[in-house]
């Protein structure tokens, strides 16, 4: 008989499955909202990382960057911590996406190059309004991940990630920041806000990337 599901112990198969998943609703509809998706090793040990993380170490988060960089209290009041691979929880992450990385390159043909990411921390009241992830004159974001380290998240928390199809859409699809959840959406396509929330919201946004040369000289991860 055929073996139709992998052995939770066979790490590669297991995440090849949800990979899979990912790459079908990626291909579908441009977006992808898989509930208790991320491996449970990842999810606790950058809990607990960020647990550790003095709030002091935050940076207030702004806008671009380099001298693009604009602080604006009008579009978003989150903190960042940038994520290497420095750290063991790092490490465990970045493994985990570049994994992923490669087989949306295999299945997809995205041609993805390179991977970014950061805690943030909303403190209750904080938000993001209504964006894209593709930045002014670098359109070389391509894929966005969103992940929450909140567990017992419920919806009178508020803190959702609202996704909307396009920039006509006025309702959205609303996700709850509930730990475990990982969210995709192609960078450019997907406008997107975070409601302000009662309780302090943790969530990861990372960015996949092309290759953008400038000058022959690569551009390289930040
Ligand atoms: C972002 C972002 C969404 C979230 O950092 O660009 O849209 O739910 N984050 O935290
Ligand atoms: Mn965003």
């Amino acid at each position: 008989m055929l073996k139709k599901f992998p052995k939770a112990s066979d790490g590669n198969t297991f995440d090849e499955t949800l990979f899979g998943l990912i790459a079908d609703d990626l291909e579908k509809q441009g977006y992808s909202i898989r509930h208790g998706a991320l491996p449970d090793d990842i999810s606790s040990s950058l809990y607990s990382y960020q647990q550790d993380l003095n709030a002091a170490k935050y940076a207030d988060a702004g806008i671009g960057r380099g001298e693009d960089f604009l602080k604006t209290e009008f579009v978003r009041t989150d903190e960042i911590f940038w994520i290497v691979e420095e750290s063991d929880a790092g490490k465990k992450w970045i493994d985990w996406t570049s994994k992923l990385q490669r087989f949306l390159n295999q299945r997809l043909f995205l041609g993805l190059f390179s991977f970014e990411s950061h805690f943030a921390h909303y403190a209750p009241g904080a938000y993001y309004k209504r964006h894209r992830d593709a930045f002014r004159g670098e359109a070389n974001r391509v894929l966005s991940v969103v992940t929450y380290l909140n567990p017992a998240w419920g919806h009178s928390d508020g803190g959702e990630l609202v996704l909307y199809s396009d920039d006509q859409d006025r309702e959205g699809l609303k996700v709850v920041p509930l730990y475990g959840t990982l969210v995709f959406f192609l960078s450019e396509e997907f406008p997107h806000e975070v409601l302000p929330a009662t309780r302090d919201r943790y969530s990861i946004a990372g960015w996949f990337r092309v290759n953008n040369s400038i000058n022959n000289n690569i551009d390289p991860p930040r």
